[in-house]
């Protein structure tokens, strides 16, 4: 919903390229393989990898140690212009495990939230290779994707998070000529706020007009963002949990695109290229308050399987996206998503369709940016042009998480149908609050698994209980 990742200020020893390549590092991708099913079973891709994205990176002369990025700031005497900086600068290769925390074993990934090497370092993010140079591609139309996740080392203010964005499959490596560090060095980012702490866009660099963030040392904001459609798959923590269709109307039905001024979607939030809230399903939010969380029916203290599946009009890929749906598997029980519980104000339902998305909108007196940017079948769309797999962990300078875990906006009436999402107090999620008392926190990804709808998972399904309603569900009658 609202993303600004926090980024790492790196002074290493050692080179990288900045759009350009450095060599002072080795780049060697963590092994992170997973399986493709169909209903005769399951195949393992034992070359999956994933890349480190490129604005965690150290970026220095090519050449030299020299640090064209420090901090929230780019050395003004390397970097002179948007191309200059991107032809004399070099990313450079990542060590994982010691400066970003990030690990494999097996077919499991566990990103940490601060890591204490030669430097600070909080947060990252990570992409899904099938190569040593590119992304690997899926798309989701007609399939179920599933994965298992371990959310009981993230408190309240973080978001451990896996998701899928419309990037280029080479990283924009053959779209512009001044990236020659491509995928494999995690280029190309995009999502669906339109970012604009984005170091390199499009082959140069962010350098015009950048100006340091007010709070994050480690973050600023160039003249130029980078939108495209983006579908969140799992938004959460141990208290609270969303996915997230946000279509765009960028090139190619939400393929990656550069974005300057009101196209950034600054200062109207809604009057740019993509929708920023996108049509969300947190079950708290929709009213149901016993579901997810410690000791809940998905109870976040334990490991769980989720399974989301892209349903389409006419059961095949090509097909129009209609409903997006969610179960849960834990302790080998099926678990049906949480239905809304407002009654008179949603119909009770337990998945995100066209019907859903257009009700909660109007009961939650929310902006209808979703069905400006096309909606679900448009998110369809964009999915069936190829989505990039992103798996991050992060902490918000922008909101605190409160849209996720708390009562948002924090001074509107948590009575109010949809403005409670969590049970995290408003004071809750600052990030620089959380690096003190949080260092530890981390989420773990594993078993992630792709293919037809009903082959990624088994267990015996259970039925929910009635739940009470929330308070202020009477009022909406
Ligand atoms: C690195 O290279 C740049 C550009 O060639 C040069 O200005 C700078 O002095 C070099 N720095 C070092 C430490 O060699
Ligand atoms: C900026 O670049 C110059 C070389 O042109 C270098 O001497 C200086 O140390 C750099 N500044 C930082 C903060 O790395
Ligand atoms: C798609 O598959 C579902 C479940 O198997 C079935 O109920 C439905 O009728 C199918 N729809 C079409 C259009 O074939
Ligand atoms: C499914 O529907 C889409 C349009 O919604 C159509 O283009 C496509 O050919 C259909 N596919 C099949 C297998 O019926």
């Amino acid at each position: 919903m609202l993303r600004s990742p926090l980024l790492v200020s790196l002074s290493l020893a050692a080179a990288s390229l900045a759009q350009q390549v450095g060599d002072y590092a080795t780049e060697a991708h963590p092994r992170l393989p997973w399986q493709e099913c169909t209903s005769g079973g399951c195949t393992t891709k034992s070359s999956g990898s994933v890349t480190l994205d490129a604005n965690w990176r150290w970026v220095h002369v090519t050449g030299n140690y020299t640090n064209c990025y420090t901090g929230n700031a780019w050395n003004s005497t390397v970097c002179t212009s948007n191309s200059q900086c991107a032809s004399r600068c070099a990313l450079d290769g990542a060590n994982y495990q010691e400066t970003y925390g990030i690990t494999t074993s097996g077919d499991a990934l566990t990103l940490k939230f601060v890591t204490q090497g030669q430097n600070k370092n909080v947060g990252s993010r990570v992409y899904l290779m099938n190569s040593e140079s590119k992304y690997q591609m899926f798309n989701l139309l007609n399939k179920e994707f599933t994965f298992d996740v371990d959310v009981s080392k993230l408190p309240c203010g973080l978001n451990g998070a896996l998701y899928f964005v419309q990037m280029d499959e080479d990283g924009g490596l053959s779209k512009y000529p001044g990236n020659k560090a491509g995928a494999k060095y995690g280029t190309g980012y995009c999502d669906s706020q339109c970012p604009r702490d984005i170091k390199y866009i499009n082959g140069e660099a962010n350098v015009d007009g950048w100006t340091a963030h007010p709070s994050d040392v480690n973050a600023g904001a160039g003249r130029y963002g980078t939108c495209c459609g983006e579908m969140d798959i799992w938004e959460a923590n141990s208290i609270s949990t969303a996915y997230t269709p946000h279509p765009c109307k960028t090139e190619n039905d939400g393929g990656q695109q550069r974005c300057t001024g009101q196209e950034c979607n600054t200062p109207d939030r809604y009057g740019g290229l993509c929708d920023p809230d996108g049509c969300d399903f947190n079950p708290f939010r929709q009213g149901d308050r016993t579901y997810y969380g410690n000791g809940r029916t998905v109870d976040t203290t334990k490991k769980m399987t989720v399974v989301t599946q892209f349903i389409t009009n006419n059961n095949s890929t090509t097909g129009t996206l209609v409903e997006i749906r969610r179960l849960y598997v834990q302790d080998g029980k099926v678990i049906p998503n949480s239905k809304t519980n407002f009654p008179g104000l949603l119909d009770p339902t337990d998945s995100i369709t066209e019907k859903f998305c257009n009700d909660q909108k109007r009961a939650f007196g929310d902006h209808p940016s979703f069905q400006i940017q096309g909606g679900l079948s448009h998110m369809g769309r964009s999915l069936s042009k190829g989505h990039v797999l992103v798996l991050s962990i992060w902490a918000d300078y922008a909101a605190n998480m409160l849209w996720l875990d708390s009562t948002y906006p924090v001074d509107a009436d948590p009575i109010k149908p949809g403005i409670a999402r969590g049970t995290c107090p408003s004071n809750s999620g600052n990030p620089r609050t959380l690096e003190i008392d949080h260092p530890d926190a981390q989420v773990i990804f594993s078993n992630i698994k792709f293919g037809d709808i009903g082959s990624t998972y088994s267990g015996t399904p259970i039925t929910l209980p009635q739940v009470p309603l929330p308070p202020g569900a009477r009022g909406a009658v």
